[in-house]
């Protein structure tokens, strides 16, 4: 085993907190994960540690990914672009209930399980109860030797350096990153068309420029924060595999800021949350281009009515109805297999201002543990 990163790497410089030193590092963190990953013929990603040949990856007919806290909401991305682009049928189960549940898998099921820290005590039993099953697991784990890396029977490490604030944030994006280029791997040994994966590929190169811009709305977004620090509740509504990135956002305002807050498919909103909705609950919507873009305008309008505040992160390029949002956060437009990521800055930010506004000890929220190793 090698450590990859140096003591610099583990300190906090000029940052007021670990956790903002790691929102801003993502970009060379998510160039570190893709580095050497890249196949020559430019359509496909390559991983060095799969352990499984091409041929057993085409065998494989249902995929099993488990994982706790934000590397689940990483699994339910990584979902909806397997089965978008490889066409894959794939299962997302908490690590905690998938070892206590005896979930029914077929022979060719591969389970992955995913664990920042590569410690998680869930995600280890998950493991190890999938593999007592005759299954093999592998782990997308960022710590190099860990527990969870050592037992897989092959995995793919996420080379984000080491994430100090419990708050994850450059692992998740990396965590999304790495769904992202497996997604292309195993879409490329099925039915996904070279000058497809060759967009894909250009669209992975291209993210850590698109993340450096959405960073570059740091000051708006504070301003923003600011104004929103005395909200009791908060939603987050996002569609399609944005509605994992609501959820990480609403998770990431609960842990540092202790503000309520959920995540929902903006299309759920009339099926209970809209009773929650008030001038003291605000509401941040992720608006994209796309068959979705009108159904969630009119999801925005009902929140509208009811004299909720609005905040959208919504693509460049988009035309937002006036006086519809009151604060609008732009993201560059991209290919859908990094849109999670980039989306993922807006919100990540917004919790951290929020957090720090309200004079939380972010680095280290109350109740919380960085990995916890205990059942
Ligand atoms: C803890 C941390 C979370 C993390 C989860 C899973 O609850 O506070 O930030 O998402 O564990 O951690 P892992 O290391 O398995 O990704």
């Amino acid at each position: 085993d090698e450590i990859t990163w140096s003591i610099n790497d583990a300190q906090r410089g000029d940052y007021a907190h670990f956790m903002e030193k790691e929102i801003f590092e993502q970009p060379a963190a998510l160039e570190n994960t893709m580095r050497g990953r890249f196949a020559a013929d430019g359509s496909t990603t390559q991983f060095g540690g799969l352990n499984l040949s091409a041929d057993e990856l085409r065998q494989v007919d249902r995929l099993l990914l488990c994982a706790c806290g934000t590397a689940w909401h990483a699994c339910l991305v990584a979902k909806h672009l397997i089965e978008r682009f490889a066409g894959l049928p794939v299962e997302v189960d908490y690590a905690s209930e998938f070892r206590y549940r005896n979930a029914p898998l077929s022979p060719r099921t591969l389970c992955v399980v995913m664990s920042q820290s590569g410690e998680t005590i869930d995600t280890l039993a998950a493991l190890r109860e999938a593999q007592r099953k005759g299954h093999r697991v592998l782990a997308i784990t960022n710590v190099v030797g860990s527990t969870i890396a050592r037992e897989a029977d092959g995995g793919i490490y996420q080379h984000a350096g080491p994430e100090i604030g419990v708050a994850s944030t450059k692992a998740f994006t990396s965590q999304l990153l790495v769904g992202a280029m497996l997604a292309l791997h195993l879409a490329r040994l099925r039915s996904l068309s070279f000058n497809d994966g060759a967009d894909y590929v250009a669209a992975l190169r291209a993210v850590p420029q698109l993340v450096r811009q959405a960073l570059e709305q740091a000051p708006h977004i504070a301003q923003i924060a600011a104004r929103y620090v005395q909200a009791a509740d908060m939603l987050f509504l996002g569609r399609l595999a944005l509605f994992p990135i609501a959820l990480e956002g609403a998770l990431k305002l609960k842990e540092i800021s202790y503000i309520h807050a959920e995540g929902y498919p903006a299309a759920e909103l009339k099926h209970g949350p809209i009773a929650l909705i008030s001038e003291a609950c605000p509401s941040v919507f992720f608006v994209t281009r796309g068959e979705l873009f009108s159904k969630v305008l009119s999801s925005m309008q009902e929140v509208k009515a009811r004299r909720g505040k609005i905040i959208a992160i919504c693509t460049t390029g988009l035309e937002l109805p006036a006086d519809l949002a009151d604060e609008v956060i732009r993201i560059p437009d991209c290919h859908e297999a990094v849109l999670p990521i980039v989306a993922t800055i807006p919100v990540q930010l917004l919790s951290y201002y929020m957090a720090r506004e309200l004079g939380c000890d972010v680095d280290k929220p109350r109740n919380l543990a960085k990995s916890v190793t205990v059942e």
